[in-house]
């Protein structure tokens, strides 16, 4: 049986929407950088070992992220899925996990890298947004996409709306990314992605025929 583990921040509802899906493997264990996230109560609910390391307790963004790797270790993961997330990580701790590290993000990637997505897809003015699940490599939210959701950006759209419609493609999505990984149906092969037998691309986009 594969393993995996999640690593979480805050509400963990990509966590939660990833224990509800059945995966192909065991979740050993839910670990976040703040005690306060809400998902642990969550994964400890469902009887998953949790873990905190909390970020504040280093010095360095480098000691940090070895204590986690130390903590993801332990657990022995065939995949290490990063849900809401909340913290750059080291390019030494990337290229640890490089291959079986996954994230979701919510844009459309290349498109909103970063931080408050919504309000910059807002401020852009575009007609499409999403959410996208790459692999994770050192430069931020720049990792080969494996799979994308899109969904229209509605008249009088504001950053909760269009966030809102964007969290319910992200819980579909990331499940399925998961369980083609644990299939072994998908790999990182020198850079690029390898997925056997899937169209990588879903949504709940309803676009009018214009005549
Ligand atoms: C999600 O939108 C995720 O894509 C982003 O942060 C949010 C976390 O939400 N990276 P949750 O903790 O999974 O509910």
């Amino acid at each position: 049986m594969k393993r995996y583990v999640i690593l979480i921040s805050g509400r963990g509802s990509n966590m939660g929407s990833l224990l509800d899906a059945s995966l192909p493997g065991v979740c050993a264990a839910v670990i976040s950088n703040r005690v306060d996230a809400a998902g642990l109560a969550t994964a400890a609910g469902r009887g998953i070992a949790t873990a905190v390391i909390d970020h504040r307790g280093f010095a360095s963004r480098e000691e940090f992220d070895a204590a986690l790797a130390a903590e993801i270790e332990q657990h022995e993961p065939d995949l290490v899925l990063l849900a809401g997330f909340m913290r750059i990580l080291t390019d030494g701790f990337v290229c640890r996990f490089e291959g079986r590290l996954l994230n979701i993000h919510p844009s459309l990637l290349p498109a909103f890298p970063g931080i408050r997505t919504h309000a910059q897809a807002l401020a852009a003015g575009v007609r499409l947004h999403g959410c996208s699940v790459h692999f994770v490599t050192p430069a931020l939210d720049g990792g080969p996409i494996i799979a994308q959701a899109a969904v229209p950006v509605q008249a009088g759209d504001d950053e909760a709306s269009l966030g809102g419609r964007v969290l319910v493609e992200e819980h579909r999505l990331y499940p399925r990314v998961a369980r083609w990984f644990l299939d072994g149906r998908l790999r990182l092969v020198a850079g690029r992605v390898q997925l056997a037998g899937e169209i990588a691309v879903t949504g709940s986009l309803h676009v009018p025929l214009a005549d």
